[in-house]
């Protein structure tokens, strides 16, 4: 049952949305990063905003102008990034990871630039694990009935369909909903419009039409009130 476009249903609820790219450094000047957008995070926090939520959108390498009304956190990296979810997922009812933290951080920051050597030789980076905030906030709640939703773009590969390994990671993150895009058919990164799937740890699966991100985020909202009031 989908709810009305304006309809205040996230009145009295505090929300918290990250998203964007992270960032890892090199050196001052120098990063691995990703293509995220930070298009879908927006979309989800403005219309939590127009649905009645107080929001907090934790931005990471967002070029986009912030929604009206809504409190934005700027972070970079994957350990700001997680610094700032978990210290605000303390007075959420919903937390939305919708930044793409990069996977691997460079093992050590050089303070200088690097500068190439005389011999044509390329240093080699050495890389060590982010650690997974999503599975942290979900196996690590902060409140009771807080609802906890992570997203999944996948491809599909010798281990599992699309499908197959979207309820594996589900489960593997602990979190209550997977919002699943299919990417196997080519780029969706800077997109205007998305598709995708909401799994839930019940077991249940949304099918969220081909629309613009805006559509896909009051279909995220939709699920997540419906398990905010116990349905
Ligand atoms: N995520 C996170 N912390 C990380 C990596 C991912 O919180 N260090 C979150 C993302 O914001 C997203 C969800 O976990 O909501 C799934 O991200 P994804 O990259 O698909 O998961 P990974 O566990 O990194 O798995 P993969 O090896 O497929 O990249
Ligand atoms: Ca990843």
């Amino acid at each position: 049952l989908s709810r009305g476009i304006g309809e205040p249903d996230l009145a009295g609820r505090h929300v918290v949305v990250s998203a964007g790219g992270t960032r890892e450094y090199l050196d001052p000047v120098r990063f691995l990063g990703n293509r995220s957008s930070g298009l879908q995070g927006i979309a989800l926090a403005r219309t939590a905003a127009a649905r009645g939520a107080e929001v907090t959108l934790i931005a990471a390498n967002v070029t986009l102008p912030a929604p009206a009304g809504v409190k934005v956190v700027e972070v970079s990296t994957t350990a700001e990034l997680r610094e700032a979810v978990v210290s605000a997922a303390i007075a959420a009812d919903v937390v939305v990871m919708a930044a793409a933290p990069a996977d691997f951080r460079p093992t050590s920051v050089s303070d200088a630039k690097i500068k190439k050597s005389s011999d044509g030789s390329a240093p080699s980076i050495e890389l060590a694990q982010n650690p997974d905030i999503l599975k942290e906030i979900s196996q690590h709640r902060s409140r009771d009935g807080q609802v906890i939703v992570g997203f999944a773009a996948e491809t599909g590969d010798d281990t599992g369909t699309v499908q197959e390994l979207a309820v594996a990671k589900l489960a593997r993150k602990g979190c209550d909903l997977l919002v699943v895009n299919d990417v196997s058919g080519g780029a969706v990164f800077g997109s205007l419009e998305n598709e995708a799937v909401i799994l839930s740890a019940d077991g249940a699966s949304t099918p969220v039409p081909r629309g613009t991100k805006a559509a896909v985020a009051h279909a995220i909202w939709d699920r997540a009130v419906r398990l905010l009031d116990g349905a």
